[in-house]
């Protein structure tokens, strides 16, 4: 736990690079507010650095329905935050699409060929994580089952309001994103939490009963889970309770 969000995000990004030098090479990575100034720490710390070109990433979900290159879409977030700064080629970077490719294709297709891209990558290093207000991770929002894939879901309505600033109109209804279970075959997990909001969501997570109702309380049965949180986040936490 640190006093802010700078602190957390540093300490955060030391520890992914630290890990990265030790041999991570398949990522999972997450957008929204939270992980903006850990991107920056990762970037300012591995620019110039030849481990660079061996990094593989996979993202954990973007919107469906939206136009390719839609200024709101996670794939935009992420070219902006970290794969340019940090020099990906686009050979690099996995990523769902927003819209299906090929007439032929299904969003079940789009699915399956994601899940096959990670276990011919040989399967996800290192996975970071945020955490919505309700819980989620990814897109797996509250009733998501632990045991599913990769899979397009239907947004509540909490987490469209939360998202509505990158959008001008009303933001998607869809999104697909990778499932509980490929999340958790991740071999070690790095959470992101700021800000007094997702002081009820990591509490539950980690000290509630596991359930259907708190998606990221499934994180309880995973062996390698860091978070890093600032005061606000981590204020119901037992040993934190002020
Ligand atoms: C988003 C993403 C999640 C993210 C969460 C929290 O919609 N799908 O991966 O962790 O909601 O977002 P923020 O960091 O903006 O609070």
């Amino acid at each position: 736990m640190w006093d802010n969000e700078v602190g957390a995000s540093k300490a955060a990004a030391r520890f992914w690079c630290d890990k990265i030098r030790d041999g991570a090479r398949v990522l999972c990575l997450a957008t929204g507010n939270t992980p903006t100034a850990f991107y920056k720490e990762w970037t300012a710390s591995m620019q110039q650095d030849s481990v660079v070109a061996s990094l593989t990433t996979f993202n954990l979900d973007e919107y469906w329905g939206i136009p390719a290159g839609h200024p709101g879409s996670f794939r935009q977030y992420m070219e902006l935050n970290l794969f340019k700064p940090l020099g990906l080629q686009s050979d690099q970077i996995h990523f769902l699409p927003s819209s299906l490719p090929r007439a032929e294709d299904t969003e079940w297709d789009i699915c399956q060929r994601y899940e096959e891209e990670i276990r011919r990558a040989g399967g996800i290093d290192l996975c970071l994580l945020g955490i919505g207000a309700n819980g989620h991770i990814g897109f797996n929002e509250p009733g998501s089952a632990a045991d599913g894939g990769t899979h397009l879901v239907a947004l509540t309505e909490k987490t469209r309001r939360s998202n509505q600033t990158a959008f001008e109109g009303p933001p998607p209804e869809r999104a697909l994103t990778m499932g509980l279970k490929t999340i958790m075959t991740s071999r070690e997990i790095v959470l992101l939490a700021f800000g007094a909001q997702k002081s009820k969501a990591i509490h539950e997570a980690f000290f509630g009963p596991m359930s259907e109702a708190c998606p990221a309380s499934v994180l309880q049965r995973h062996p390698s889970v860091t978070a890093f949180l600032d005061r606000e986040a981590a204020h119901h936490l037992p040993a934190y309770r002020s």
